[in-house]
């Protein structure tokens, strides 16, 4: 591992406040920082050093796994400073680029900059970096590390996307998509291809269809004003749901190099089947929540909280139907959905297999066979639960779901965190858990029609009661009226 100097603009954010500095106590906890590597904090208002430092402290001591320890508190302050920057200033960088060039500073020459700053401020900051040369890999490599939201439709991303390029290359630019840096999303690969078991069956000819969904307790809280002008189709299945649904449902790529299993997930995205404006109603549904109760306690609905505008028919759960049109899974259907103010804050996978060409027992007590399912659950905890019918014993053939399954307990104190995987993914130049250029506009291809079409129907939007799984009307999206949301892995 090469040393290396970490830059964060908008350090002063809550992303870095509560995800990024606290990601790096740990890393460097474990060994995964090189002595020398250094952080620079970059933010708008002056501040000491020793108040910087102090502040750093304040945001990861809550963080800390297993409560904070001193001494690893110190080793990890003692890499970081502080450095005011205006984004638009040229001078700024100028300053920026004498200080990490002064011998005397010893920062590495690698350097990740990690912008966690609006997605508008992106194309200043490439080129002001640019203007200084700090773009160049001639003394060192540069890693450009990128924030969501990837712009808000194909156009926009596609926007943004030229700005990016202007100073850095594919191959410098690391794209974020938290889940890909969540063990359990990582485990789906493992789960598939390190078990020829599931090989055969994990295909239309066996599965009946696939769903993911992500739920959780919390509504916007104070975010409706960014919240607002996303929603949840944007929010959560452009991005994170869609990359859960090519890990499922990519062909085994040649190696694990990155490259090749981008180029496999790509060819998922290439084969969605285009949802035209005429399609939307059947393929996708939206949904808002009203007031409720959520855990025991009292949630005001989306239209009562801070900044949401009067009458705004914003999504806060979201359904999706796709197919896939490969031979894999030609007319298999996907169904995701995300819902804020759920009954439970999880996400999961749930596989339902076909019924067995032949009804034996239905004369018997069991009836009509009953499908198997692989349910994979990924939040809160890891697990893995195959679902077979067996004879109960007695006399009589009466059968029962048995499920098979691990549960993989997290050591509460290295339970890791997404964005430890991310920024040390970004400082070793793997890019497998990024989101490479053709994926991100092949993502926003697959929801457009479904935001365009919403964004023209202003006035009607289904609600659902704060704590509940969301308007039960979402069935009209089901194929097959024996179709129905799974909310439990077992
Ligand atoms: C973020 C969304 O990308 O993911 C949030 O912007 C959402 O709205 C979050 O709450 C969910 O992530 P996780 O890791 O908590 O499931």
């Amino acid at each position: 591992m090469k040393p290396c100097t970490i830059i964060i603009f908008g350090s002063t954010g809550d992303l870095s406040k509560k995800k990024l500095l606290p990601a790096l106590y740990h890393l460097n906890i474990e060994n995964r920082l090189t002595d020398d590597t250094k952080i620079i904090c970059m933010g708008r208002s002056d501040k000491e050093h020793d108040e910087w430092l102090s502040l750093v402290s304040d945001y990861v001591t809550p963080k800390a796994r297993g409560g904070v320890n001193a001494d690893a508190l110190e080793n990890f302050l003692a890499k970081v400073s502080y450095f005011k920057n205006d984004i638009n200033d040229a001078d700024s960088y100028q300053d920026l680029k004498a200080m990490l060039a002064d011998p005397a500073n010893d920062f590495p020459d690698n350097i990740v900059f990690y912008l966690s700053i609006s997605p508008s401020l992106f194309g200043v900051v490439g080129d002001q970096l640019a203007a200084v040369g700090l773009n160049k890999e001639d003394k060192g490599w540069r890693h450009l590390v990128v924030e969501k939201p990837f712009g808000y439709d194909q156009k926009s991303a596609a926007e943004l996307e030229q700005v990016i390029s202007r100073n850095f290359t594919e191959k410098q630019t690391y794209r974020i998509d938290h889940y890909l840096g969540k063990g359990t999303v990582q485990n789906i690969l493992v789960f598939r291809f390190a078990n020829l078991l599931l090989e055969p069956l994990w295909n239309r000819n066996y599965i009946d269809h696939v769903q993911i969904t992500h739920a959780e307790q919390q509504g916007v809280g104070g975010r409706a004003g960014y919240y607002d002008g996303s929603g949840a189709m944007r929010d959560m299945i452009q991005s994170h749901l869609l990359q859960v649904m090519t890990l499922i449902a990519m062909e085994p790529p040649a190696d694990l190099n990155d490259e090749s299993l981008r180029d496999e997930k790509v060819k998922v995205l290439k084969s969605i089947r285009p949802i035209t404006e005429d399609m939307v109603d059947s393929h996708a549904f939206r949904g808002q929540y009203a007031a409720g109760t959520v855990a025991g306690k009292a949630q005001q609905g989306y239209l009562e909280e801070d900044d949401a505008p009067a009458n705004s028919v914003t999504e806060t759960y979201a359904a999706m139907k796709l197919y896939i049109d490969n031979w894999r899974w030609r007319d298999v259907p996907f169904y995701l959905r995300t819902g804020k103010c759920m009954p439970e804050s999880k996400a999961m996978i749930a596989i339902r297999f076909k019924k067995p060409p032949q009804e034996l027992f239905k004369e018997t007590e069991i009836g009509n066979s009953h499908a198997n399912w692989i349910t994979m659950g990924l939040q809160p905890d890891n697990t893995l639960r195959i679902e077979l019918q067996a004879k109960q014993p007695g006399l009589e053939i009466v059968a029962h779901t048995v499920g098979l399954e691990t549960n993989e307990e997290e050591d509460p104190e290295h339970k890791l965190d997404a964005y430890e995987a991310m920024i040390l993914n970004a400082i070793l130049g793997d890019r497998s858990l990024f989101l490479r250029a053709d994926e991100v506009n092949l993502a926003w291809k697959a929801v457009d029609p479904i935001i365009e079409k919403w964004s023209k129907e202003q006035d009607f939007v289904h609600t659902y009661p704060a704590g509940t799984w969301g308007p039960e009307e979402v069935s009209q999206i089901f194929d097959d009226s024996c179709h129905q949301w799974r909310n439990n892995v077992d």
